[in-house]
């Protein structure tokens, strides 16, 4: 099937041309993300291939749906695959409404992103990234690089999925004790110890609390002020899953409190804007980030938790299979409808 490939770096299109030897779609990549205004670049591609930060509301929907006019029907794109998980930036509704099937890619590696969590818990406790410069700096002194033992803490995890029950075994082998909220259990976590709790009672009692649940209108800030007040004073808080699901002013009046004392994100509420390139010559706009980025105890990657070898193979065969699903007519599997 005809595919442009919107918001592409090389990495994308080295490895979807390699796994598309065995499927054989047309592949076009362009570098700018999909918006309304680079919309115009889809026409005559039957299926369009978006990633996280593409902005796939309604007008641009609309932009790329097929369209009646004088002439009769034209083409216009029937398919959005996206090549990630979540589908927080599809306007679902409007997609069906066009007629448009929209698919993703449920699971590539929940471990990817459960060890990123992980690698955020530890350089944020024993201080990694302050360690690093210090040594290269000939500086052996150790004050200032205090850390914890993980092992007998509280570890809350909010959302057991896929990546949560992965981030809940690995935090399980540390020696934490591990509690979760869900708006559903997951009987394996429950077989490997996890006590689910109701939010507030797992914001009190953790350590740490790490975000794995999808961003909802029901999740959306789901830590905010109030719930922040809700933390263990000094509480480490760790967010691998949107940034929407925190509300950031509020977050760095928690960390200014000393109510958080630790924040590693790989996400943030307006990363469009920046993630994912590269800005080292410019002057960042966002005040908010920047203030984020000036606290010491605040450590933040730049939505790399997917990033791996084998997450980047599996979301390449899962998005052309997909493809391959919608144009030959098949049932699909990752198809997301709207609920
Ligand atoms: P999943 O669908 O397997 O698990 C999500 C869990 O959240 C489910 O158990 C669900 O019941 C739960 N949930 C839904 N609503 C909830 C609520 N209101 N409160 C608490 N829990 C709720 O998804 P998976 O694969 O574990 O991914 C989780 C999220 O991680 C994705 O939605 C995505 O936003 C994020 N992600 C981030 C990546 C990164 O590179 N930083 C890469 C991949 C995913």
């Amino acid at each position: 099937m005809r595919t442009a490939f919107f918001n592409t770096k090389r990495y994308d299109e080295r490895s979807f041309t390699e796994v598309n030897a065995a499927y054989g779609h047309k592949l076009t990549f362009f570098e700018p993300r999909l918006t309304p205004d680079t919309a115009s670049l889809a026409s005559g591609f039957p299926a369009v291939c978006v990633f996280i930060n593409d902005e796939v509301g309604e007008e641009t929907l609309r932009a790329i749906a097929p369209a009646l006019t004088g002439q009769g029907a034209t083409a216009g794109t029937q398919l959005i695959a996206l090549r990630c998980a979540g589908y927080n930036n599809v306007n679902l509704k409007i997609a069906q409404e066009l007629g448009i099937k929209v698919v993703r890619v449920p699971a590539y590696s929940p471990y990817a992103v459960a060890e990123h969590a992980v690698g955020l818990i530890m350089a944020l406790n024993r201080k990694l990234y302050r360690a690093y410069n210090r040594v290269r700096d000939d500086n052996f002194a150790l004050d200032g690089l205090l850390g914890f033992d993980l092992h007998g803490k509280t570890v809350g995890v909010v959302g057991t999925g896929k990546i949560g029950q992965c981030f809940a075994q690995i935090m399980n082998g540390f020696g934490c004790k591990i509690l979760a909220y869900d708006v559903r259990q997951n009987s394996a976590c429950i077989a490997m110890g996890v006590t689910y709790v109701e939010l507030p009672v797992l914001l009190k009692q953790s350590d740490i609390v790490s975000l794995h649940c999808p961003l909802l209108p029901s999740t959306h800030h789901i830590i905010n002020a109030e719930s922040l007040q809700q933390f263990k004073p000094g509480a480490m808080l760790i967010n691998t899953s949107r940034g929407g699901l925190i509300d950031t002013l509020a977050v760095i009046q928690a960390i200014k409190s000393g109510q958080i004392g630790y924040f590693g994100i790989d996400v943030y509420e307006r990363e469009g804007n920046l993630f994912f390139e590269d800005l080292s010559d410019t002057v960042i706009q966002d005040d908010t980030f920047q203030l984020l980025q000036s606290f010491p105890n605040v450590v933040i990657t730049a939505h790399q938790a997917f990033f791996t070898k084998e997450a980047l193979h599996n979301i390449a065969k899962t998005t052309l299979s997909n493809i391959s699903d919608v144009e030959a007519g098949r049932d699909c599997l990752n198809e997301v409808k709207v609920v």
